[in-house]
């Protein structure tokens, strides 16, 4: 049952203990933003990202003896296997050109570059050598950087998981084609175990202990890492895709301009926001009806411009936004659906929920007996209360932000003006 996942900061960790009747009737709603945490090793965090670490240490060490080794009759006078010098090749020819800088017109002394249309903090480099963007490409350690990749993926999914899940998310994963980068991010420390599927190979892995979906999404995804992804799937890890196609969701994502989306939801249990729900008769759904009362304009949530966080799919340039919109702190993400639409316009258009490829939330109960006790409440009321008042403080920080904005705008150059 999720719509994020548990996530106990360590002080709060004092002792497991049961969980009540209540949260046990309560678990049964759309509140429960957690699924199963396995016990893990709190003392460590690991966070294992295979691409990058190793990929660069690799490179540095063995580059000068990739290459100069063929073009420096010198280098032949060294020791075949001399590593007393972690570069094992011969270096000064390397570094030379850099030592005579002040002679060379090409290499001007560096401090004198100012470039302000640089990234902040990188106006001191040339330009031409800003690498401003990044990806989640897997490099292969050797051969021409060029010809590392054999398919650029346009699309990326990750699934914030825990190895019960494990045969849920491999028929999931399956439905995403070669189109796409697949993240897991692992929150009960599991990951090697998930070599036992083939994509896992293909798969980013990275793994902290006990965090949710936006935690890893506010440190793993930013936008200028997942740059070249046209669309980012941030999934949780109980849905059914018996029913969905990722390329054909994606097809239709376009062809009706959906900025912000997800898939209709299915669901035995009752869904707490009617928008969500699928409907057999449209091919995607912008706007819905509520109960009485729940939407005084009908152009806003939750009956329109409004997604869940459970299963959202953003384009690149609502991800851009998103993404700064996420609070560092505020880990459960709760109080998000109802702004997206901030990030958009016109969000009652760019905004829906895709019917014809439908997800099925299932609910996995799987936080039972899990979580930690906190000021005497059971874990699951302890997790519940944090994530309604995170919603309470997104909406306060929202509502300040937004007001200094528009003061200061009135107190600024254009009031002035017209004095
Ligand atoms: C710099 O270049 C000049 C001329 O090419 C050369 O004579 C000199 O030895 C070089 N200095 C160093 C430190 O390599
Ligand atoms: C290097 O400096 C010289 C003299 O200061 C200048 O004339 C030249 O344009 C500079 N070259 C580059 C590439 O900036
Ligand atoms: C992957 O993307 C390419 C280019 O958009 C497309 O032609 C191909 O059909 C896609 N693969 C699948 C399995 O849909």
């Amino acid at each position: 049952m999720a719509d994020g996942l548990v996530s106990l900061p360590h002080w709060m960790e004092r002792g497991r203990g049961g969980e009540g009747e209540r949260g046990e009737k309560l678990r049964n709603q759309k509140w429960g933003c957690f699924t199963s945490i396995r016990p893990t090793d709190n003392m460590r965090i690991i966070l294992t990202i295979f691409f990058g670490v190793l990929f660069g240490f690799f490179i540095g060490v063995s580059f000068p003896t990739l290459s100069l080794t063929k073009f420096n009759p010198s280098s032949t006078l060294l020791p075949e296997a001399d590593f007393s010098n972690s570069y094992g090749g011969n270096i000064e020819t390397l570094v030379k050109p850099v030592l005579n800088a002040t002679e060379s017109p090409h290499l001007n002394d560096s401090s004198k570059i100012w470039a302000p249309s640089n990234p902040r903090g990188a106006e001191r480099l040339a330009p031409r050598i800003i690498a401003a963007e990044s990806d989640l490409y897997l490099h292969r350690l050797w051969g021409n950087p060029n010809e590392d990749l054999t398919s650029t993926p346009k699309y990326l999914v990750t699934f914030t998981v825990g190895y019960d899940q494990r045969n849920n998310i491999d028929a999931a994963v399956k439905k995403f084609s070669e189109n796409f980068t697949i993240v897991l991010f692992h929150y009960d420390g599991w990951t090697t175990e998930w070599g036992e599927f083939e994509w896992s190979k293909r798969a980013i892995h990275i793994s902290a202990p006990k965090q949710t979906k936006w935690w890893y999404a506010k440190r793993f995804l930013h936008p200028d890492i997942v740059a070249p992804y046209d669309y980012i799937f941030i999934w949780d890890e109980d849905l059914g895709v018996e029913n969905f196609d990722a390329e054909r969701y994606i097809k239709l994502v376009r062809k009706h301009g959906l900025e912000i989306s997800q898939p209709g939801i299915e669901s035995k249990t009752r869904i707490t926001w009617k928008m969500t729900k699928r409907r057999d008769d449209f091919e995607v759904h912008k706007e819905t009806d509520e109960k009485p009362g729940r939407c005084p304009d009908p152009h806003l949530p939750p009956c329109a411009a409004f997604i869940e966080i459970m299963a959202p799919v953003f384009s690149r340039d609502a991800w851009r936004c998103v993404w700064y919109m996420l609070q560092n702190d505020l880990v459960h993400g709760w109080g998000l659906d109802f702004v997206l639409r901030k990030c958009v316009e016109p969000a009652d258009d760019k905004i829906g929920v895709v019917d014809s490829q439908w997800v099925v939330h299932q609910s996995v109960p799987s936080l039972r007996n899990q979580g930690e006790q906190y000021e005497g409440k059971s874990p699951w009321r302890g997790v519940r209360e944090r994530c309604l008042n995170e919603w309470s403080m997104f909406q306060d920080r929202l509502a300040h932000a937004e007001r200094a904005y528009f003061s200061s705008t009135r107190t600024g150059p254009s009031k002035l003006k017209s004095l």
